[in-house]
């Protein structure tokens, strides 16, 4: 797929643009701080409905200005697909697709495709591990929307149930037993939900691996190889039986279910949930050792490069061609790593570059130019 038109009201520094794209490299030229990031995130953030930036959408909406709309046409084979997107700090997101209403903001997944690589992807390797799981989720949810309502629900019962744990402590600590029943209930729906998520993890982990890999040694040949693997919180007792080929679903729900049992205690000693997918890690490995601690800051790059070309290519793989959106990266790479990110983006669908001189932008990416100066964006003829 490819973007052919974008178009932004009161986004970030944009009062007002709009910008026609397309297909192949576009390229965006622009002194620092003239906010090209601030375009291709609004791409991004309509295909995920959120941020590389920032977790919350308030920075997004121009300062004193209500609410930010971003608008785009998705071209797919030929048919064209017009979404809007109005973005509220505070309030439910509201959006359109061909100018009908959607009863949900996340009906419109699945309709831009983005892989978006940036100078923040450092923190996929040097980071928490939180940003791991999100990388892990935001693919899932890319490939398979329906992710978005798991991810969510998820969510949800984490929230309630870490109320619940904080009531049944105090409840504790004053000498009595807390709502055991209804805790009862809410470790069902945590795993339940949690296995679902987890299963869907296992199995992007079990199917990315090979592509981070040899994406890794395509960018980095001379360095030691790679390995991500899933490291789940339930340890040991993590079940690895397969149901055609994939997670076993009904298994890791049990196995959470038990696991909770087992940590009630400690848990509300806590008032926190210890155990479920937003406890666990992807551990990228580089060698011996892990990446975060241990690997060189080229290492770390390399290694968050090979984490989005690979999401690239599992996009790719599913029939559909994401928007490879590349943000100020070529600056930061070496000759041979240029070179290799240059030869994938060239052969894109689509690619969009921001750079702030033409000087960093491969020759295989000239393509169309557009120059971002006091507000405005001039396409070159
Ligand atoms: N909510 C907002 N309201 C108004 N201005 C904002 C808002 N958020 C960010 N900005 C402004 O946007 C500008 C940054 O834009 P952006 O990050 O897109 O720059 P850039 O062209 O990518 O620069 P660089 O080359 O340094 O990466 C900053 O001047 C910042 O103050
Ligand atoms: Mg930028």
């Amino acid at each position: 797929m490819f973007v052919s038109h974008l178009q932004v009201s009161d986004f970030r520094s944009w009062e007002q643009a709009d910008l026609v794209f397309e297909p192949g490299p576009n390229v965006l030229l622009g002194a620092n701080g003239q906010g090209k990031t601030n375009l291709v995130e609004a791409l991004g953030y309509l295909a995920t409905l959120g941020s590389h930036r920032v977790a919350t959408d308030a920075p997004l909406i121009r300062h004193g200005a209500e609410r930010a709309l971003v608008r785009a046409v998705a071209v797919n084979e030929g048919r064209e697909l017009r979404l809007e997107l109005e973005i509220t700090a505070g309030r439910a997101n509201r959006a359109r697709i061909n100018r009908a209403p959607v009863p949900r903001p996340r009906d419109v997944l699945g309709i831009v495709r983005t892989v978006l690589f940036a100078p923040e992807d450092l923190a996929l390797v040097k980071g928490d591990p939180g940003e791991r799981r999100r990388f892990l989720d935001e693919l899932l949810v890319a490939r398979t929307p329906r992710y978005a309502g798991v991810r969510a629900g998820y969510e949800r019962v984490l929230k309630q149930r870490g109320a619940l744990l904080k009531t049944a402590g105090s409840a504790r600590r004053a000498g009595g037993s807390g709502d055991i029943r209804t805790l009862d209930v809410w470790d069902g729906h945590l795993a339940r939900h949690g296995a679902e998520l987890l299963a869907g993890r296992l199995d992007l982990v079990a199917e990315i691996a090979p592509h981070v890999a040899n994406a890794y040694a395509g960018v980095a040949p001379e360095s030691a190889p790679v390995v991500v693997k899933y490291r789940c919180s339930l340890g040991a007792a993590t079940p690895n039986s397969e149901v055609g080929g994939r997670a076993d679903r009904e298994a890791l729900e049990a196995a959470l279910l038990e696991g909770l049992a087992g940590i009630r205690s400690q848990e509300i000693d806590r008032g926190v949930s210890l155990l479920g997918p937003h406890r666990d890690e992807v551990e990228l490995i580089l060698g011996e050792a892990p990446a975060k601690g241990y690997a060189s800051h080229g290492e770390s790059w390399s290694y968050a490069l090979a984490l989005r070309l690979a999401a690239y290519e599992l996009l790719r793989r599913d029939g559909t061609e994401p928007v490879l959106i590349l943000d100020d990266v070529f600056a930061e790479l070496d000759r041979r790593r240029r070179a290799r990110l240059a030869e994938v983006a060239g052969a894109a669908e689509q690619v969009l570059v921001t750079a702030a001189v033409p000087e960093d932008v491969p020759e295989e990416l000239a393509g169309v130019r557009f120059q971002i100066a006091d507000g405005q964006v001039s396409r070159e003829p």
